[in-house]
This record gives structure tokens, sequence and C-alpha cells, in this order.
């Protein structure tokens, strides 16, 4: 408690989207800034924990003290998270890119002169939380997910809560006249097994310290 509540923990973050190759010039990614993972990894640091951020490729700085990992797709991403357990928090904030192209090309993909379009063949990305969460013995003690849905938000995020074996899910509608995708501002519902929380808007920076306060006093809860 007091004003390091987080003394002693490591805390793992995911931040960012993915970049998924299909040639070496091409790749497949999402709207996802970062910002939202990057200010959970600094309120972290700031409650005195020992922060490593894995994150996907974005235009923010590093922040500073803390171990930041570079990755680009979520293989590399999964790599890197298990690498980095164990933890006592981990927040999954990263848009991983749920397919990826099943064969990346070694040469850049041309025209054929037919004009007819390659076919992409996607295969699925491994799931990053629920891999954390079904982890035979390094599942962090609290594993926070998000939830970037566009409809049926709340149902979404009970699902994933219970087949990623996530603690709690932090729904949030990116739906774009929202504006929360790259924006400074988030509007975020907090869902547990104990129901849902609506917040109220706030700035990415006040969302990432409230998370982290209740992080810590639901750790030192159990
Ligand atoms: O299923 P969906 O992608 O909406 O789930 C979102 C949550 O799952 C986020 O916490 C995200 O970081 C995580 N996730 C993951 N690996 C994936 C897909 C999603 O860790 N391949």
């Amino acid at each position: 408690a007091g004003s390091l509540p987080l003394a002693g923990k490591h805390v793992l973050i995911t931040s960012g989207p993915t970049h998924e190759p299909i040639d070496p010039v091409r790749y497949i990614a999402n709207r996802s800034s970062g910002k939202q993972g990057h200010a959970l990894a600094r309120a972290a640091y700031e409650a005195g924990a020992r922060v490593t951020l894995v994150s996907g490729p974005v235009t923010l700085p590093d922040p500073a003290n803390i171990h930041v990992i570079h990755v680009e797709s979520a293989s590399a991403m999964l790599k890197a998270v298990e690498g980095s357990l164990p933890a006592d928090i981990a927040i999954m904030a990263a848009a991983v890119a749920d397919w990826r192209v099943a064969s990346e090309g070694a040469q850049k993909i041309k025209k054929d002169g037919t004009g007819k379009p390659p076919a992409l063949e996607l295969t699925e990305n491994p799931d990053i939380l629920a891999t954390v969460g079904h982890h035979p013995d390094l599942r962090p003690r609290l594993l926070i997910g998000f939830a970037a849905e566009t409809q049926n938000l709340i149902d979404n995020a009970r699902g994933k809560l219970e087949r990623k074996k996530a603690d709690w899910i932090i729904a949030n509608d990116v739906s774009p006249q929202t504006g929360i995708m790259g924006g400074d501002a988030n509007t975020i519902r907090v869902v547990s097994r104990d129901g849902v929380e609506d917040w109220p808007e706030m700035d990415k920076g006040e969302v990432a310290r409230r998370i982290i306060a209740r992080a810590a006093e639901a750790l030192g809860a159990d």
C-alpha cells in the first residue's frame, strides 16, 4: 500500500497493433495507436512496479524506465510475452491481428497481367491472452484483457472472460464515431465475474491510473 502500491511487483503489458506480413513490402495492420497500452505501462511504473512492455509497431516513444520489447507480428508478440513471464499482473492491451497470411511471399507479389487479383489465404493467429490465461504454471495472479468491439460489447466481453480465462475484460466501443481508436480519450466498461462497471469518459492516462490502482487493490486483497 502507500504511494507505491506495486513496489516489488512485475507488470507485463502488451500494446499497439501487430503487423502481419504479406510479402517483404506489405502487411496487414489495424488502427491501434498504442496510447492506452503505453499509458498503462507508465501508470504501472509510477505505482512502483517493474514493467515489461511488449509493443507492436507504434509511433509513440518508448516510455522511460520501462523494459520495452519491440515486435511486429502476433507470433513474435506471443514469444516475447511467454519469455517475460512470470508476472504478477498482465494486461493485454494490444490489438493483435486475428489472422495472418498463411504463407508469406518471399518476394514482392506482382500483378500477373490477367487483371485477376491474388487470393490471400489467411490462417488464425495464436491468442496471446488465452495462452497466458491457460498457462499451466505461470498464469499471472491478475490477468486483464481488452475487448474492442463495434457491437454486442458486453456479451462479447463475457465470452472472452471465460474463453481466455481472464479476470477482467476492459470493453470499449471502437465504432468510428466514438473516436476512441487513435484518440486521447476512452470510455470503458470493466467486465468481471462480479458484474459490469461503466466508467465515465476519461483521458487514456487517467483510465490507466485507475485501472492500475484497481489492480493493485485486487492483488492486495487476495
Ligand atoms: O478476441 P479479441 O481480439 O477481441 O480479444 C481481445 C483481447 O484478447 C485483448 O486483450 C487482446 O490483446 C487479446 N488477444 C490476444 N491475442 C490474439 C487476439 C486477441 O492476446 N490473437
